[in-house]
């Protein structure tokens, strides 16, 4: 499939004004994606698992007027105007215009909402570009309803990408993954697809607990980052890798066999870390809490043979992972040890969802 196949039809039907509303979910990479190339294209495939309750609204109200040079467009963030977010969605449309044509046809409101703090250092990237994208082909929908719901969440995602790689991760649930990869049949670099193979239910509800380790912005920007595996002497081996890892993981999906996924996810949060501290600039995105973290939830498990694992972000916050039938056990653990090393004692409860909802 290439970008030219989501160049639509002249539309079918010509609209005055309206407003769409979805909702969608961040979602947390187990196999991550770190390196891009040109028009958003990841270096190496990434797999994913879709959250449920930390998610972006977004709404958009569209008014038709005269075709102008520029996007016309306002955002609000809880109400208040944000010119500061205008140049990123900017950057959007332009990426995206070819492909929603309508866009300097309408003057936009843009309105969107956090269900987490804006300030927690979640990045609300994935789920704002994830939601932004649904409403545009929400309104393209309302041009175009021969759009199958199979064309309009492949586009969707496609459009995300666009807007943040991560992001296209973030339309439907519970494990996405995104890249192209001979491990996973329709894989593309284009747009996320669900993961096609047999999942046990072991890995069904499971938990994800974010502790809140350092709730500033983030220290690196994910350009930036990206931008630290060009010419990083590691990069090709660790894009290898990235492959090697969704062979391993399909596997452990499938049997359930979870002592295996921690194993495999801990290593690969590690390994993003790694390249950032062996990049030119380095960083150390960690903090000596995401540390003392670590090692309680090893220490954990070596004391309860409970099925704690922990992923990490381009930051010091820790994912935790476990199944929701151990989640009793487990969260008395994070209450008791674990949340002292929280910014304000602050954490997150959420879990695997299923994707992003429109909102009437
Ligand atoms: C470490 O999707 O934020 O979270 O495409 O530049 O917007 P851009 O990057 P972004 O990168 C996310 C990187 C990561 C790993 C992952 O989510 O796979």
């Amino acid at each position: 499939m290439t970008e030219q196949l989501f160049i639509p039809e002249p539309y079918a039907f010509n609209l005055e004004n309206g407003k769409v509303t979805w909702e969608s979910p961040s979602n947390i990479a187990l196999i991550k994606y770190w390196g891009k190339k040109k028009h958003q294209i990841p270096k190496n495939p990434s797999i994913s698992f879709t959250l449920d309750k930390c998610k972006t609204i977004t709404s958009v109200t569209f008014t038709k007027k005269e075709e102008t040079d520029d996007f016309s467009f306002e955002v609000f963030l809880d109400g208040e105007k944000k010119d500061d977010f205008k140049p990123k969605i900017n950057t959007f449309f332009t990426r995206i215009e070819a492909y929603v044509p309508f866009l300097k046809h309408y003057h936009f409101k843009i309105e969107t909402k956090n269900t987490f703090p804006h300030s927690s250092g979640i990045a609300s990237s994935a789920s704002g570009m994830s939601a932004l994208a649904l409403c545009l082909i929400s309104i393209e929908k309302q041009m175009q309803p021969s759009l199958s719901d199979d064309q309009f969440n492949r586009k969707a995602s496609f459009l995300a990408r666009l807007g943040s790689g991560s992001a296209c991760r973030s339309i439907e649930g519970d494990l996405i993954v995104w890249g192209q990869t001979d491990e996973i049949e329709q894989s593309s670099d284009l747009f996320g697809i669900k993961y096609p193979y047999k999942v046990h239910d072991n890995f069904k509800n499971f938990q994800d607990t974010i502790l809140l380790v350092d709730e500033g912005e983030k220290q690196v920007s994910s350009t930036v980052g990206h931008n630290l595996m060009n010419n990083h002497p590691f990069a090709e081996e660790r894009f290898q890798q990235a492959h090697h890892n969704i062979k391993l993981l399909k596997p452990i999906l499938e049997s359930g066999d979870i002592n295996s996924f921690i194993k495999l996810i801990e290593s690969e949060a590690l390994t993003l870390h790694a390249m950032m501290m062996t990049s030119m600039p380095y960083f150390i995105l960690m903090k000596p809490n995401t540390l003392q973290i670590i090692n309680k939830i090893w220490e954990f498990r070596n004391n309860t043979e409970l099925h704690l694992g922990f992923t990490l972000d381009a930051g010091a916050n820790v994912h935790l992972l476990y199944p929701q039938n151990e989640s009793d056990k487990i969260l008395e653990f994070i209450k008791s040890e674990l949340v002292g090393y929280c910014q304000n004692g602050h954490y997150i409860c959420d879990q695997i969802g299923l994707g992003a909802n429109r909102i009437e």
